[in-house]
C-alpha cells in the first residue's frame, strides 16, 4: 500500500491544507498501518514549468526527447502509477488550483503515458484509485452563499478523470482568512466530515489478506 501525498501550498508543512491532509492521512494509516507515504513537496520551486520539447511531444506522434521535462514527467508518472491512494493537499488560489499543482498536472497529464487522443477524443490510461483532496480557502467556497466561484474542484475532477482517476473525494477548511473563530469552526466542520466519511471505511481487521482486496 503506497500513499502519494502531494503538498502544494507555498507554506508547505505549516499550511492549513497540509494540516487537513494530515487528518485524512491519520484515518488512512489507521486502516492501512503498514502503508508507505511518499511526500512530494511542490512548493519552493520544486517543479520547473514544462519545456519546449515536452510541449512539442504533446502534439507529435512520439516524444521528441527523453530529457528535460519529459524525464521529470516520467519520474512523476511512475510515482503516481506506484500509488494505491493519492492525497493532494492544496490551497485555493484565485478560484482554482495553485500554479504548483497545475505544474504537477502538466507533468502527469501526458499523451501516450496517461491518456490517448483518438476519434472518440481523450481516453484515460491509468487505472482508477482513490484520490483525496484537502482544500484550504480564505473564504467560503461551498454552501448556500459562497460569494465566489469554485473552479478548483470541477477542474480537478475533469483533469484527473481524463487520466483515469474518477474516485475523487474533496474535504475543505473554508474561511481561513475570516478570523480565529471562523477558522476553528471550519476545522471542526472538516473534522466532522472526515469522521463521517471514514466511519464506513474498512478497519485494519477488514484488511485481512483472506478478505477481498480493497484496491486492485
Ligand atoms: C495567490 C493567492 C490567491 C488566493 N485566492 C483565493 C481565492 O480565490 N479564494 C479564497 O477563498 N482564498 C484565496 N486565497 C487564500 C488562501 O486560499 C487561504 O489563505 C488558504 O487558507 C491557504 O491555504 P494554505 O495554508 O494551505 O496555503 C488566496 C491566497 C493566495 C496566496
Amino acid at each position: 500500500m503506497n500513499i502519494l501525498h502531494i503538498i502544494c501550498s507555498p507554506r508547505g508543512q505549516a499550511s492549513e491544507s497540509y494540516r487537513l491532509a494530515q487528518g485524512i492521512l491519520r484515518f488512512l494509516l489507521n486502516a492501512h498501518p503498514t502503508a508507505t507515504v511518499t511526500n512530494r513537496l511542490l512548493s519552493a520551486g520544486g517543479l520547473l514549468p514544462i519545456d519546449g520539447p515536452y510541449a512539442m511531444s504533446q502534439q507529435a506522434s512520439a516524444d521528441v526527447t527523453e530529457a528535460g521535462s519529459i524525464a521529470r514527467s516520467n519520474e512523476l508518472i511512475d510515482e503516481l502509477q506506484a500509488a494505491d491512494i493519492l492525497l493532494i493537499a492544496t490551497p485555493m488560489h484565485n478560484f482554482t488550483v495553485p500554479s504548483t499543482l497545475k505544474l504537477w498536472i502538466d507533468h502527469v497529464a501526458r499523451v501516450r503515458r496517461t491518456f490517448n487522443v483518438g476519434a472518440q477524443g481523450k481516453t484515460s490510461l491509468l487505472h482508477d484509485r482513490p484520490v483525496y483532496v484537502a482544500v484550504a480557502s480564505g473564504g467560503r467556497i461551498s454552501g448556500v452563499t459562497p460569494r465566489q466561484p469554485d473552479f478548483l474542484s470541477p477542474y480537478l475532477k475533469a483533469v484527473l478523470g481524463m487520466i483515469g482517476l474518477h474516485d475523487v473525494k474533496f474535504f475543505s477548511v473554508e474561511g481561513t482568512a475570516m478570523g480565529p473563530n471562523a477558522l476553528s469552526a471550519a476545522r471542526h466542520t472538516a473534522q466532522q466530515a472526515l469522521e463521517e466519511h471514514f466511519r464506513a471505511y474498512p478497519t485494519v481487521e477488514a484488511n485481512d489478506p483472506s478478505q477481498p482486496k480493497l484496491f486492485a
